[in-house]
């Protein structure tokens, strides 16, 4: 039987209204910002893949959250390590690949308890709901850029990654996520050195100056001498140590990146 066909065409009425009243009229439907399933009249199936109400500022258009997320993206220098909002090393995951294979909960544990070679920030909960908003934010607004297929390569256990000599003259303090052999080190007394040379990377030589060969060896052979609090101890490197250890700190598409 052809019974009411206009109850199933492009009229008809968003199940999620059985339940829920209508808000932010204009800008699309309920599933257009929150996903799930708005023929189903029963909660669970409704609710599936549903992106809670906390997540789904990215969704407005100048929305507060997300402009605090993008503030901590930049002071937490997650570029160093990820590319967001289509800028940053591709050292670690690329943030704007995650949804919608991720959940928001995933995103939200994975900042919240981070791996081995993901700093743990001390965010409060807050914060990180407003960095997953700035991730979903930054993902959206990606354009289809040619994406280059990047093998991430972590936790490479050979020779080569265990004698580099940033394992052995940095890596009791440091940690580095390379992008040849991987996570180097173990030590958590020094920053983690993802990155440091390249933009991405926090500030801190000097004022701004950006990290390179040269100021690096002036600062491994007298910490103090560049700051006056200097906790590191000088290190003296051969200079096949120090091209060593600054190969392991090459970051893949830097060219593009510094465009
Ligand atoms: C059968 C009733 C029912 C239907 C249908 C339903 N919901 Fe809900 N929804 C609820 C109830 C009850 C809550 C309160 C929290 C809970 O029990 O999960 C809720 C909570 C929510 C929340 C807040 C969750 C959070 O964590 O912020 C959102 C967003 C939401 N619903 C969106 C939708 C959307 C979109 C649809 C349609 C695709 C929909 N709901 C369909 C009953 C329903
Ligand atoms: C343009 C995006 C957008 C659309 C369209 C939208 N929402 Fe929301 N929704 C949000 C945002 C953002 C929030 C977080 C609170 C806020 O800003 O309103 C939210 C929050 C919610 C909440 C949680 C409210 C609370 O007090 O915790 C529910 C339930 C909800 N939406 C249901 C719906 C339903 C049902 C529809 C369709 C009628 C819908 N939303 C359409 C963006 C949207
Ligand atoms: C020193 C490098 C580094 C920095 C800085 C860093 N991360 Fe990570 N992050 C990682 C690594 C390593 C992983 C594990 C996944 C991988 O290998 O890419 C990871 C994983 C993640 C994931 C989960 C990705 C997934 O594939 O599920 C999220 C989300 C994330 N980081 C967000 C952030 C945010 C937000 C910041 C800044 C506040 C940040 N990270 C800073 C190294 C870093
Ligand atoms: C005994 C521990 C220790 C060793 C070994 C060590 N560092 Fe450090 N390093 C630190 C500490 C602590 C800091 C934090 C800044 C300070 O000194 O107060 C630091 C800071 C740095 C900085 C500045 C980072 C920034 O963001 O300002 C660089 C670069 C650096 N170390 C490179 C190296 C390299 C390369 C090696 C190996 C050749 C190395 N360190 C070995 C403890 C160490």
């Amino acid at each position: 039987m052809l019974l009411f066909p206009a109850m199933v065409s492009a009229g008809r009425k968003s199940a999620c209204l059985t339940c829920h009243p209508s808000h932010h009229t204009g800008r699309g439907s309920c599933t257009g910002c929150h996903r799930g399933n708005d023929r189903s009249e029963r909660k669970n199936i409704a609710h599936h893949g549903l992106i809670g109400g906390r997540y789904a500022h990215f969704t407005i258009p100048g929305s507060k959250v997300v402009e605090e997320g993008k503030k901590l993206i930049g002071a937490g220098g997650c570029r160093r390590c990820h590319t967001t909002g289509d800028r940053g090393n591709r050292l670690a995951a690329d943030l704007d690949k995650l949804f919608p294979g991720a959940s928001p909960e995933d995103v939200f544990k994975a900042i919240k308890n981070p791996v081995l070679y993901m700093p743990d920030f001390h965010f409060v909960d807050t914060e990180i709901v407003s960095l997953v908003n700035a991730i979903a934010s930054g993902a959206r607004q990606e354009t289809d850029r040619q994406r280059e297929i990047v093998q991430v390569v972590h936790f490479i256990d050979d020779g080569l990654a265990r004698e580099n000599s940033f394992v052995r003259l940095c890596g009791s303090c440091h940690k580095l996520l390379s992008h040849r052999y991987g996570g180097l080190g173990s030590g958590h007394m020094g920053p983690s050195l993802s990155g440091l040379f390249s933009e991405f990377y926090p500030a801190t030589f000097a004022g701004k100056t950006r990290w390179r060969e040269d100021n690096l060896k002036r600062w491994l052979k007298n910490p103090r001498k560049v700051r006056p609090n200097a906790l590191m101890p000088p290190v003296a490197v051969t200079a096949a140590e120090l091209e060593q250890l600054t190969d392991a700190m090459v970051v893949p598409y830097q060219e593009k990146n510094s465009r």
